[in-house]
């Protein structure tokens, strides 16, 4: 399996809508794809109207036992998180290994050999994004156009260098994606000028309410057509190239790969 983490430090960048949105597109294109929420204010299960009332996530990290597993189409699952997970903060804190919760759980995940697994990290740099950022192989870097993004962008590269050189020296950033631009700001220009010079820039998204409303109703599977989602297909083919992961030739039916 190939491991992907939707990541920035920064609060409402659009990381969940991203990876609701890139990794819909990926099973609608063909790939298997596996999503974790490792955020506890579940914002991504819920996108897909799901649940998970029992804790599960979180027991599954703190055990070390398989993710929880939910289809959300033929080639298309979903580890579901709940508010429970916010203890990992603190009781991860004190446990040996503490970055590899993740990375162990996967291990134990009946997933296929070729899934690709989508992360969505919470907005901090505390223990739960860590261990995100120590299970992944590449970071997908959700950027909003603004003032203080730049400044989260030098924390953010300063993490991801520690963590290369303590605990997952294969770590790269696949691109980045600007989100939530509105084209005629000239803030938009200067942010995407700025970020291209660091990362790959792998597309920028416009504003849609279509979009906000698919995810905040939970209805992201029944979404087929939108301008962000139009923007997000285009970050999606930019993303494919950039995978350090092979394509694997497309199975005979696509009408139900991704529900
Ligand atoms: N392209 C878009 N058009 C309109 N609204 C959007 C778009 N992308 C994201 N949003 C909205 O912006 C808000 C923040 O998005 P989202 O929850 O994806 O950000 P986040 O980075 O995951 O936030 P957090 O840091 O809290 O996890 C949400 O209300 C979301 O619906
Ligand atoms: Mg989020």
């Amino acid at each position: 399996m190939h491991v992907i983490a939707v990541a920035n430090q920064k609060g409402g960048t659009a990381k969940t809508t991203t990876a609701a949105a890139v990794g819909l597109l990926l099973a609608r294109a063909g790939r298997r794809v596996h999503l974790v929420d490792m955020d506890p204010q579940a914002s991504l299960t819920h996108a897909f109207g799901r649940r998970d009332a029992e804790g599960r996530l979180f027991a599954a990290l703190a055990d070390g036992r398989g993710l929880p597993v939910e289809r959300l189409g033929e080639r298309f699952t979903i580890s579901p998180s709940d508010i429970t997970l916010s203890r990992g903060e603190t009781e991860f804190i004190s446990k040996p290994g503490r970055e590899h919760c993740l990375r162990r759980a996967l291990a134990a995940t009946p997933l296929a050999d070729d899934a690709l697994v989508i992360v969505d990290c919470p907005p901090s740099l505390g223990v739960l994004a860590v261990n995100c950022l120590t299970a992944a192989r590449q970071i997908l870097l959700v950027v909003q156009p603004g003032g203080f993004e730049l400044q989260a962008l030098v924390h953010f590269e300063q993490t991801v260098a520690l963590l290369r050189e303590w605990v997952n020296p294969h770590l790269s950033v696949a691109g980045a994606v600007l989100t939530n631009c509105h084209s005629r700001r000239s803030i938009t220009e200067q942010v995407a000028g700025e970020v291209a010079r660091v990362y790959p820039l792998l597309g920028t998204v416009r504003m849609d309410a279509q979009l906000l409303y698919a995810t905040t109703a939970g209805n992201m599977l029944a979404l087929r057509k939108s301008k962000a989602l139009d923007d997000y297909d285009g970050v999606r083919i930019n993303l494919e190239k950039r995978l350090s992961w092979p394509n694997r030739p497309l199975p005979e039916s696509p009408a139900s790969w991704a529900g």
